[in-house]
């Protein structure tokens, strides 16, 4: 049986609201990630006790008004989420704080959260206007009516949560609908929110309430083993508790189009979530493209998604996935080298690329640089087992920004495949 980490999206926002709640939640099978650790050191540096046992987390949480000025320059390491997320919450508090990152993190854009804040009347300052470090001084936000510029779930959330501190009801609008734990965890806790096709609202001061939790397993992780089961011939996999959000398990509906053999059975809500078991079986793959409304529902799969072209008939294409270029590393960029070296056939555009398929030839080994970038290492990993010769994977590490596990996970999934052959 494999054990999924629990969903990294899902725990970071189990984790915020338990620290914003009164009472002392439990939150089982909170992710192993690396950005969910930054999280709750975030959340204890402001006054959240946290206590860890294996898997699960405790939290006693402040209220509402019961966050701390912290005495130190909160982290966020390598975690976007964190980031932008408790930027939200900071803009209601009425001290200041300053926030970082990692040297990824600094680099990536922060003026589509500053922006929204300071229209609900934060004062925010980043480095170079865009960048972390930001400094937020917070308190009487006034609720906005906003549609995202780009679709973002991070952006959507850190507006939903200031919004919890406005002086009205927070609108956010988004062309595309973006993953939505941020509004089903709100209604766990006790907030109102309603949401209709791409309009969300949120109403301020709730009584937000101590809430045992469960976290699904990370769909987004899963989506390396099943990559790695659709690769290796004969192989089958079996994974339980799987996160099926519909807004996350797009990316399932895609690998079916394009050949792959999955099932997905028991299926039930828990915490406002859906879970699920998934089967995966071989199947030889066609290949197909993926654009459009597809990128933002399943723009943590596309380095995966990207890196299966070689294995299928036709090849792999990906357009309006500028988004890309500013993850963790420039995934467009770190992916395509990778996967060059390792002899694939890529064509690179400033919105996404071209992977060819089985023709262009037989993948190769290498040593790769996945420029600190867990997605990255995870998808070559996984094209690696279906190339000729060792590839190394320089820092390999960095995968246990989401997934920790990953690679004894893979090492004990081709043991059983080795035992059944
Ligand atoms: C996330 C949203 C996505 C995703 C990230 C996690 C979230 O980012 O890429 O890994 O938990 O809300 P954007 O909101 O920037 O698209």
């Amino acid at each position: 049986m494999v054990e999924l980490p629990g969903d990294k999206s899902i725990s970071h926002r189990y984790a915020i609201l338990a620290a914003l709640a009164e009472g002392r939640s439990e939150i089982s099978n909170y992710a192993s990630a690396a950005d969910c650790q930054s999280t709750l050191e975030c959340l204890r540096c402001l006054g959240a006790i946290v206590e860890l046992s294996e898997r699960s987390v405790r939290i006693t949480g402040v209220g509402l008004d019961g966050l701390k000025e912290p005495r130190r320059t909160l982290d966020a390491e390598n975690s976007g989420s964190t980031m932008r997320m408790l930027a939200g919450v900071l803009a209601g508090q009425a001290f200041s704080t300053t926030i970082t990152g990692d040297e990824s993190l600094r680099r990536r854009p922060m003026r589509r959260v500053i922006e929204p804040l300071r229209q609900m009347g934060a004062e925010i300052r980043g480095r170079e206007g865009d960048r972390a470090p930001l400094k937020i001084h917070g308190g009487h936000l006034r609720a906005i009516d906003y549609t995202t510029p780009v679709p973002s779930a991070q952006v959507k959330s850190a507006i939903l949560l200031a919004g919890l501190y406005a002086d009205g009801v927070t609108t956010v609008r988004e062309s595309v609908s973006t993953r939505d734990h941020t509004e089903a965890a709100l209604r766990e806790f006790g907030a109102t929110i309603e949401s209709t096709r791409g309009t969300i609202r949120i109403h301020p001061r709730p009584k937000l309430t101590a809430r045992q939790l469960v976290v699904p397993g990370d769909l987004s992780g899963a989506v390396f083993l099943i990559a790695a089961a659709l690769i290796l011939p004969e192989s089958s996999l079996m994974l339980h508790n799987v996160g099926l959000n519909p807004t996350r398990a797009r990316v399932l509906d895609f690998l079916i189009s394009i050949g792959a053999q999955i099932n997905v059975a028991s299926v039930q809500m828990r915490n406002g979530e859906l879970v699920g078991d998934v089967a995966v079986r071989h199947t030889p793959l066609g290949g197909g493209s993926i654009s459009g409304v597809q990128v933002a529902q399943m723009i943590d799969e596309l380095p995966m998604l990207a890196a299966l072209g070689p294995f299928t008939e036709k090849g792999i294409e990906i357009h309006d996935a500028q988004e890309l270029r500013v993850k963790e590393s420039d995934r467009i960029a770190s992916l395509a080298e990778g996967l060059r070296q390792m002899g694939a056939l890529v064509e690179e555009s400033p919105d996404g690329m071209r992977v060819e398929g089985r023709a262009a030839g037989k993948l190769r080994g290498a040593k790769i640089d996945p420029h600190g970038d867990h997605r990255i290492a995870m998808a070559l990993a996984v094209v690696a087992l279906g190339a000729k010769d060792d590839t190394v994977i320089r820092d390999a590490d960095c995968v246990g920004v989401s997934f920790p596990e990953f690679f004894a996970t893979l090492d004990r999934l081709r043991g059983a495949e080795a035992h059944k052959s």
